[in-house]
């Protein structure tokens, strides 16, 4: 019943897939004080390399991008040497590796980053404190110049280079769930008068300047994207959101990426202004590679496959709890059901 997932997939002509199961970014912050990444995290990864393609926990592209303790970077000399070490034990084990590219904007927090300046599309800031670090609440965000966006874009180039650079075969960029492209891309938290904002096309700017800036540094064929059409997470929705998505999609069609990949934790959740799930709202409007995701089981996974909603799935809290997600569900064996004090190691 999981045949189809056993499929190779061809990506484009530099990267073959040997399955279509990919391991969804997980962000796990057990990276060191630098944000380089550990042994424990080499090896964590390398346990998994059976999988179609790995796309590394969100990893940021510089300093003011945090939002929370520990997580990777891709910005200095040993963070770059740290990131090799586990492209290689991918590498050494049969697997293949792209690295997720962060910036969390207005989710970052300056107690990360020596009490920088946070910065986002528009200064209208999220409730709440950062999981776990409760006295750390969100403060609002300063709007970015065109100067503050010329040099992002360079930024997330420069952070694509230096994933390559670490032996990674592409990038997904970041631009769902709430932080920084998907900030963009939404009227929630996008109110700018300038090229960045108001229009379907303003607003999509941003998103399609960072894809274009790393396509030309590394190839469309080692370039990803991540979106989140549906805003479910530091996010409110906003009808008027589906016409920047309508406008992005046939443009991101055009750029010929490796993949375009969904942002959702449950992909059953249906919106009103996509008229049903986020999967079907892209697919009719995307018709290159598409990657699902959201409490997919094995079953239904390989079912939506078949079906055409998408070419290959993303696997989240299983692989989590399940090393050996891959084998399992070859061999029909039970999987170990996600729990969240799983978060508290790597193994
Ligand atoms: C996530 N998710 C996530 N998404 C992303 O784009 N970058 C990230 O770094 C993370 N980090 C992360 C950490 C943890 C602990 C969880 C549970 C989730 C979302 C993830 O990639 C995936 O979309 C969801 O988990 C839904 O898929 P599953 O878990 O239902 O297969």
């Amino acid at each position: 019943m999981t045949k189809t997932l056993f499929q190779p997939f061809t990506l484009n002509h530099t990267l073959q897939l040997t399955n279509r199961i990919l391991m969804a970014p997980l962000t796990r912050c057990m990276s060191d004080a630098n944000l380089v990444p550990t042994q424990d995290m080499v090896d964590y990864y390398a346990r998994r390399a059976d999988a179609g393609l790995i796309i590394s926990e969100a990893t940021i592209i510089r300093p003011d991008g945090q939002g929370y303790p520990n997580t990777p970077g891709l910005f200095t000399p040993e963070q770059i040497t740290g990131w090799r070490k586990v492209t290689d034990a991918v590498h050494k084990n049969g697997g293949k590796i792209f690295a997720q590219l962060w910036h969390t904007g207005r989710v970052a927090h300056p107690h990360f980053f020596n009490n920088g300046t946070v910065l986002a599309p528009s200064a209208i800031g999220i409730e709440g404190s950062v999981p776990r670090m409760r006295e750390l609440t969100y403060i609002t965000p300063k709007a970015v110049t065109q100067d503050d966006i010329q040099q992002l874009i360079a930024d997330y180039s420069q952070a694509a280079a230096n994933a390559i650079d670490a032996g990674f075969d592409g990038i997904e960029i970041h631009g769902a769930n709430g932080y920084l492209v998907d900030q963009f891309l939404h009227h929630d938290s996008n109110h700018r008068v300038d090229d960045y904002g108001g229009t379907p096309q303003n607003m999509s700017r941003f998103a399609l300047e960072v894809v274009d800036a790393i396509i030309a540094r590394i190839g469309h064929e080692r370039t990803a994207l991540r979106i989140s059409p549906g805003a479910y997470f530091n996010m409110a929705g906003d009808k008027r959101d589906r016409d920047v998505f309508d406008y992005l999609l046939p443009q991101l069609e055009q750029r010929n990426l490796a993949y375009l990949h969904i942002g959702i934790f449950d992909d059953g959740m249906e919106f009103d202004y996509l008229e049903g799930r986020v999967s079907d709202y892209v697919r009719k409007r995307y018709q290159n590679t598409l990657v699902g995701v959201g409490s997919y089981t094995p079953n239904m996974a390989n079912t939506a496959i078949n079906d055409n909603k998408f070419d290959l799935i993303a696997v989240g809290r299983p692989f989590i709890a399940n090393p050996d997600y891959v084998e399992k569900v070859k061999q029909g064996q039970p999987l170990t059901p996600y729990r969240e004090d799983m978060l508290s190691t790597l193994f």
